[in-house]
């Protein structure tokens, strides 16, 4: 540690919460593994269920475990506290544990809860009540427009995240709003991604919140693990020309309906691009029958692909997503432009952002796959002069994060500031 004696920390005890389930998890232990590295005196207990839960996001599960969690991390850090013989010091939380506020005034304790998306969708929760308020009843009244939210023209109700306007008892919803009031209690709130992104939107959580960091992006800033090649996606890669190859992923939770997948595939068979298909489950099930043979001279459909790399590889020339924040975080450090398929929590606002605030991606007519509205995004992005604006809007962002990323760069800065938060 810089700035003292490296036992100067030693009665510090931090508690992670994690949220189980999703893709959250992965990003706050990233987070903790890095700080840990830098602070070896510093004790670190983590709490956790046995195994995250990737697949679910809002089954039974996880109401179930939503409503008994305060109660139970509450139990198992005071098992932590007596075995260390220290008191929590500070509590690293997922941003969903609205509870960590009270918690950790009542610890006497630091409290920096993790958000792992964008500081736009991070506004939404933050500004829900306003949101309810102004868009009220009329919501039946077919009113289209979020019009008041900084930063953000365009916003459509539809692209609001669940639980803001819509079965606002729900738990998860209850969880979410409840985190929106408690956040500004925050002795810090770090987020995956980074300053100049979205100024006017981080100018308004500034103002709410006590500090809020950019720390990412986390492939950036954090220890990633590495996804081997097993495919030879890479080498395969190599034999096409610059942004002549479309890449689709879907992430690892989501799986598109029936028709959409035949649809994505027809599209790609009339097309002609180059592919590489990151497909979750039995291709030869689930899509048409015959795409995979079909295709295979200019095809490449694998169970599991290095994300990074390949958005990393010049030959790539769009990128299929649900939009998922650690998705786009990938297109842009890579610098490929996307055509998105959202579909839950955050995925239709980061849609939104990509195609009307930042111009580096496109979405499908009414956010639907079919023939018809794959093969023209497709071509826009892949074929067009809209497609190479795209790609050069997207190489200036990912330059900006790369500059974050330096080391006097502001990501840089704000992950010192964020260590020597939690560690001292
Ligand atoms: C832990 O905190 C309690 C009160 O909250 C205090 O009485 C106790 O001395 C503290 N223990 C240590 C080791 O600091
Ligand atoms: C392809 O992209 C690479 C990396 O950006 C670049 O160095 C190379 O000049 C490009 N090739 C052509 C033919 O444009
Ligand atoms: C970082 O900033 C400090 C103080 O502003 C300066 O002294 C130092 O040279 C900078 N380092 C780099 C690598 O730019």
């Amino acid at each position: 540690m810089k700035g003292g004696r490296i036992d100067d920390n030693i009665d510090k005890h931090v508690a992670i919460l994690a949220f189980p389930f999703g893709t959250h998890a992965p990003p706050l232990v990233s987070l903790v593994r890095r700080i840990a590295a830098e602070s070896p005196t510093v004790t670190f207990s983590f709490f956790s269920t046995e195994k995250s839960n990737a697949g679910l996001f809002f089954g039974t599960a996880i109401q179930l475990f939503i409503q008994a969690m305060p109660e139970n991390f509450k139990n198992a850090i005071d098992v932590a506290v007596t075995e260390t013989g220290k008191n929590i010091t500070c509590l690293v939380t997922d941003a969903f544990y609205w509870f960590g506020a009270d918690l950790a005034e009542e610890m006497n304790a630091k409290w920096v809860p993790l958000w792992t998306a964008g500081a736009h969708s991070l506004l939404t929760h933050v500004f829900t009540d306003l949101i309810r308020e102004k868009l009220g009843d009329n919501r039946e009244n077919d009113v289209k427009n979020v019009d008041f939210l900084p930063g953000f023209p365009e916003l459509e109700v539809s692209d609001l995240p669940e639980g803001v306007i819509d079965d606002i008892n729900g738990p998860f919803a209850t969880m979410l709003h409840k985190m929106g009031l408690a956040l500004p209690r925050a002795t810090a709130v770090p987020i995956n991604s980074f300053a100049s992104i979205h100024t006017v939107i981080e100018s308004k959580l500034e103002a709410k919140f006590k500090l809020l960091l950019n720390v990412g992006p986390f492939i950036l800033t954090t220890p990633q693990r590495m996804v081997p090649d097993e495919h030879g996606c890479l080498p395969w890669l190599n034999k096409y020309e610059n942004h002549s190859v479309v890449y689709i992923s879907f992430g690892s939770t989501i799986t598109p309906p029936p028709h959409e997948l035949a649809a994505l595939a027809e599209s790609l068979e009339e097309c002609g691009y180059p592919f590489i298909w990151a497909f979750k489950g039995n291709p030869e099930e689930k899509l048409p029958s015959g795409f995979a043979e079909r295709t295979k001279t200019n095809g490449k459909i694998v169970a599991w692909a290095p994300q990074i790399d390949i958005l990393k590889h010049s030959s790539v020339g769009v990128c299929f997503t649900h939009s998922g924040w650690n998705s786009v975080l990938d297109c842009i450090v890579g610098g490929v432009p996307m055509i998105s398929r959202p579909f839950f929590g955050d995925q239709r606002l980061n849609a939104r952002m990509l195609d009307s605030v930042w111009h580096i991606g496109v979405g499908v007519d009414n956010g639907v796959l079919t023939k018809e509205s794959t093969m023209k995004a497709l071509k826009l992005t892949m074929s067009s002069e809209t497609g190479n604006i795209m790609r050069q809007k997207i190489a200036k962002l990912k330059e900006a994060a790369l500059q974050a990323v330096e080391r006097n760069g502001s990501s840089s800065t704000n992950f010192n500031t964020l260590i020597k938060i939690i560690t001292t």
